[in-house]
């Protein structure tokens, strides 16, 4: 294998979702490098679906007060401040949406694997870099209230993934079926 392959197998298979993250922010224009490698996306009929949107400070605080607010209402004020909390300890935020395509079913469900690509390609990329990322599809991301602070309608875009990045604290150990076990031949 070339020094490449070797490269792209490890990042493939070394990747983890992020789960707790150092303090420190990643520089901006590593994202936004980040952000144009995940347009390279395979899409079909050359869409381009995918939005990204990079959250300051006063759309995080949005947020993480939503989500809050949403799980105060659900389990009770003890476990809304908890998740208040641990929500305010994550460094980096980019949601990722995709524009709807209501007439057009075949089309929404392309546009949206596409982003679902451009997310693998953004996450790979940020972790050759040694950014972690976790991928969060959570119910705050469905509300409307969301939308509305990413100035969007939900009847017209798909929520695809609110991503929490940064420097890993930790990296979690992960397991995978065999190949065996998710592999059908066909003569
Ligand atoms: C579409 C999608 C949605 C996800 N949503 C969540 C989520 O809401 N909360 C969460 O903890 N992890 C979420 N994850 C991350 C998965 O839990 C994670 O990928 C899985 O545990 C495997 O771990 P790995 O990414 O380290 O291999 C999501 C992943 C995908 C692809």
């Amino acid at each position: 294998m070339t020094d490449a392959a070797t490269l792209i197998d490890r990042v493939i298979h070394e990747r983890r979702t992020i789960n707790n993250f150092l303090p420190e922010q990643p520089p901006v224009e590593t994202i936004v490098a980040a952000i144009e490698a995940a347009c390279w996306a395979p899409n079909h009929h050359q869409t381009e679906p995918w939005r990204f949107h990079l959250l300051g400070p006063k759309s995080i605080a949005a947020v993480v007060d939503l989500n809050a607010q949403l799980v105060t209402e659900a389990k009770g004020s003890v476990a809304g401040e908890a998740k208040r909390q641990r929500w305010s300890e994550v460094p980096g935020w980019l949601a990722v949406t995709c524009p709807r395509s209501q007439e057009d079913a075949s089309r929404e469900l392309e546009d949206y694997a596409a982003c679902c690509c451009a997310i693998q390609n953004l996450s790979l990329f940020l972790w050759s870099r040694g950014i972690g990322v976790k991928w969060t599809t959570g119910a705050v991301t469905q509300h409307p209230d969301y939308f509305a602070l990413l100035g969007l309608n939900s009847d017209e875009h798909l929520s695809v993934g609110l991503l929490w990045f940064g420097y890993p604290q930790t990296v979690p150990e992960q397991r995978r079926q065999s190949v065996d076990e998710v592999l059908t031949r066909l003569p």
